[in-house]
């Protein structure tokens, strides 16, 4: 069954309920409350015509239910399919807000190339009742044009081959631009256990380099044995995310820096006073960090030097980025396979760029109830919502990079997953939408081992999950 033929057969229900189709897309857009400015429009005027006219209305907070929405029955088919819509893709503020300043991010413009490609928007059962209108031949060409001119002027890294240069994964680049001087203080700290209350943990206890920057335990053991309810992520590319947490509460690796230590379940310190007296009291190293950091010790400075160290956590020439490259012989047929699997399971739309994903945040029960199924609540199940308060940020969770994950068992937020395999079916059902057969599971695991990549010049350390 093709995915387009899914769709269809999903689609069958909603086309039997709706007799006649009322009221059309251009009418919605005409009469729609989103106004775009000038300059916001020109940032993606190639397609902001046929998004306007064929997409937004499901796809934006700002547009009002049509008029049929209202007649009983019909209305909890049609809220369903908005909340859907917009769950999957919020269009209005990726295009809207977002291109005030920053360009449409990778997972938006992965998302647009695949739904295009596979011919899904906007859904069958609308464009049947011609209340939402087809995408045209020509209307698909421009968009695939304007996603790939968009991820070539900002999300190209330049090391890919011709041949795929435009693919949503790209290579890691070598090395970043680092202050050395800086990152020699941070890889010191990041060891450094008198970070904790107790000088029992540093931040290496947690992102140890022997796990592939993890602890390999589902949830980390923190000061005097207490234990958190999520699951520590790889500290390795973290440089990439957008955002940083499992709910992006922390902006960038600097402010990230500052949680732990002060984290009363995990290193426990009171304040950064109690931090710099017991630095302060080591001459040698005071000394050094003075040379750089000219007011010496304070909170500031140190997460400073440690966002500078973890630039260098960085996994370049795995496998599969020798094949970006244009080594067609680094990964096997099968690898490749494997990787065009993940691209048609939509795994790409979301696990996207250099690091693989932490370019956006996702709802982890968007096609089925993945709290339901599993049970036994947790307080970090709320995702975004325990940051932005929002109940629309409920259970979205920043998507995790998936760089090494051969290495980085158990998986996702709440640490449940011991298996590759299993995490790619639960993927499947509950992200993509689709049971994903065995031998095609195979295969994407396959690709995902090809992940591993190597750090100060040898591979990753830590021991690959069996299944
Ligand atoms: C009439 C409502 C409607 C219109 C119009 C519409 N969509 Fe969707 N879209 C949905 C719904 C509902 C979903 C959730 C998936 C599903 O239920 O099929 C969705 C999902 C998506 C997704 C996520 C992939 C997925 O399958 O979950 C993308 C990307 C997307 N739409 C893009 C577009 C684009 C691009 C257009 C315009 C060409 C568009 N949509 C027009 C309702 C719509
Ligand atoms: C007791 C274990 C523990 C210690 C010690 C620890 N971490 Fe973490 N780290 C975690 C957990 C758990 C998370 C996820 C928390 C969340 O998202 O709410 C995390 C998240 C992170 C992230 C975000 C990664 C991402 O993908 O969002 C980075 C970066 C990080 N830690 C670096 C550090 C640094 C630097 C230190 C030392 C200052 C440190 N950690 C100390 C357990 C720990
Ligand atoms: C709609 C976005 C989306 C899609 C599609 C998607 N993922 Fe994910 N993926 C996520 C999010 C979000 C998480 C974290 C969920 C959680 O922990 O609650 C995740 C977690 C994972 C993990 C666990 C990583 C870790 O370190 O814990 C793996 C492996 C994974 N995905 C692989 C895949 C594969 C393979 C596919 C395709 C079959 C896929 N994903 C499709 C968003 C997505």
């Amino acid at each position: 069954m093709t995915i387009r033929s899914m769709m269809l057969a999903a689609g069958g229900l909603l086309i039997a309920t709706l007799m006649t189709g009322a009221c059309p897309a251009e009418s919605m857009a005409a009469e729609g409350k989103t106004v775009l400015t000038k300059p916001q429009m020109e940032k993606f005027s190639k397609v902001s015509d046929i998004v306007l006219d064929k997409c937004m209305a499901c796809h934006s907070r700002d547009y009002d239910l049509p008029f049929y929405a209202k007649i009983p029955g019909i209305k909890s088919i049609i809220e369903k399919d908005f909340r859907d819509g917009l769950r999957a893709m919020d269009l209005n503020a990726e295009l809207v807000d977002a291109a005030r300043d920053k360009p449409v991010s990778e997972a938006t413009l992965a998302k647009m190339e695949w739904v295009i490609l596979n011919e899904t928007m906007p859904p069958a059962k609308f464009t049947a009742v011609h209340w939402g209108s087809r995408v045209s031949n020509e209307d698909e060409k421009v968009i695939l044009d304007w996603v790939k001119e968009t991820r070539a002027a900002h999300y190209a890294t330049g090391l890919a081959s011709p041949a795929h240069a435009n693919e949503p994964l790209q290579p890691l680049p070598d090395k970043l631009p680092v202050d050395a001087a800086k990152a020699a203080l941070g890889e010191k700290l990041f060891s450094d256990k008198r970070l904790s209350g107790d000088n029992t943990l540093s931040c290496a206890s947690c992102h140890a380099y022997d796990k592939a920057g993890t602890d390999n335990s589902r949830f980390s053991e923190g000061i005097r044995g207490q234990f958190g309810d999520i699951n520590a992520p790889t500290a390795f590319n973290a440089v990439f995310n957008v955002k940083q947490f499992w709910n992006g509460r922390a902006a960038d690796l600097q402010e990230q820096a500052g949680g732990p230590p002060m984290n009363p379940i995990e290193m426990g310190s009171k304040d950064w006073h109690e931090i710099i007296a017991k630095l302060a009291n080591d001459a040698e190293f005071t000394a050094a960090f003075k040379a750089v950091f000219g007011d010496g010790w304070t909170g500031d400075n140190i997460t400073n030097a440690i966002a500078e160290y973890e630039k260098t956590l960085i996994t370049p020439n795995s496998r599969f980025d020798k094949w970006l490259k244009g080594d067609d012989s680094a990964i096997t047929k099968a690898e490749q396979e494997g990787y065009e699997r993940f691209k048609q399971y939509r795994c790409s739309s979301c696990h996207v760029g250099k690091s693989v994903g932490g370019q956006s945040f996702e709802y982890m029960d968007l096609k089925k109830d993945y709290f339901a199924d599993r049970g036994s609540p947790l307080g970090s199940d709320e995702g975004l919502k325990g940051f932005t308060g929002k109940g629309e940020d409920l259970h979205r969770f920043k998507v995790p990079n998936l760089r090494n994950v051969e290495l980085t068992a158990p998986y996702m937020h709440d640490g449940t997953v011991a298996t590759l395999d299993e995490a790619v079916r639960i993927m499947g059902v509950y992200l993509s939408g689709m049971d994903i057969p065995q031998g095609d599971r195979d295969l994407i695991v396959g690709f995902l081992r090809t992940l591993t990549g190597e750090w100060n010049g040898k591979r990753v350390g830590g021991t690959p999950v069996e299944k």
